[in-house]
């Protein structure tokens, strides 16, 4: 193990697999894996439960610079506490899908996200995945990756995650999904992009355990390098 550690910025857009392909490098590297996504969510969930409309900038823009987020590595993923409550159960719902870009979208909300994160990787060690990670939360990442995969693939990904009861059709969510990555990439401030520096990497067709691999091999390389 080298005593040099490196932050990986990991950018895609919605599943693309970059949660399951950060935390299996995290796990090899013995880094901190860190899902931005879920910061997003939380300020979404807590928002909508108190009643908030997602375009009210100025409500959910005090909300994020009040509420306290903290991330927990837990036994089954990363846990996610909201002013010391556990919301993590709360994060995946189709209303919270629904209203997490617009969200995603205040800029007040954003700088708050992005200090948080950017205090996370202080240390180096880290693994963040997110979608402005590598062009504006760490630009100077020393490993930047874009993972993407096709469309149907990634509808098919969330479409698992919902569960049992999805309570919506795949062709519907692939609609959704659609409509988020159009919202993420058009907003004003830190769209998703890939940034200049980042490799580009496609999903589609290829184990996740392959995608992993390789950014594991990349990270090591990189760390020969500084
Ligand atoms: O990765 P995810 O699906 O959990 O992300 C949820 C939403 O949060 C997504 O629509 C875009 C937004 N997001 C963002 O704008 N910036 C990030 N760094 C991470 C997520």
């Amino acid at each position: 193990q080298s005593s040099h550690r490196i932050n990986i910025a990991i950018d895609g857009p919605a599943g693309a697999g970059k949660s399951t392909v950060a935390r299996l490098v995290a796990n090899a590297l013995q880094y901190v894996y860190v899902d931005t996504g879920a910061m997003y969510r939380a300020v979404t969930a807590i928002a909508l439960e108190r009643g908030l409309s997602s375009d009210n900038a100025p409500e959910i823009g005090r909300l994020a610079n009040e509420l306290e987020i903290e991330l927990l590595p837990g036994e089954d993923g990363q846990r996610v506490l909201a002013d010391g409550e556990d919301v993590t159960g709360r994060l995946r719902s189709l209303e919270v899908n629904r209203n997490v870009s617009a969200v995603a979208a205040i800029e007040s909300v954003r700088r708050k996200m992005a200090d948080l994160q950017r205090r996370m990787a202080d240390a180096k060690g880290v693994v963040m995945d997110g979608r402005d990670i590598g062009t504006h939360v760490l630009p100077n990442a020393e490993l930047k990756v874009f993972l993407t995969a096709s469309p149907r693939e990634r509808a098919e990904r969330r479409y698992k995650e919902l569960g049992d009861n999805p309570g919506i059709t795949l062709d519907q969510l692939k609609l959704d999904i659609a409509e988020r990555d159009r919202k993420d990439q058009e907003r004003e401030f830190a769209p998703l992009l890939q940034a200049p520096d980042a490799r580009y990497l496609d999903s589609t067709g290829r184990s996740i355990d392959e995608i992993a691999d390789q950014i594991v091999e990349w990270g090591r390389s990189a760390v020969r390098t500084i």
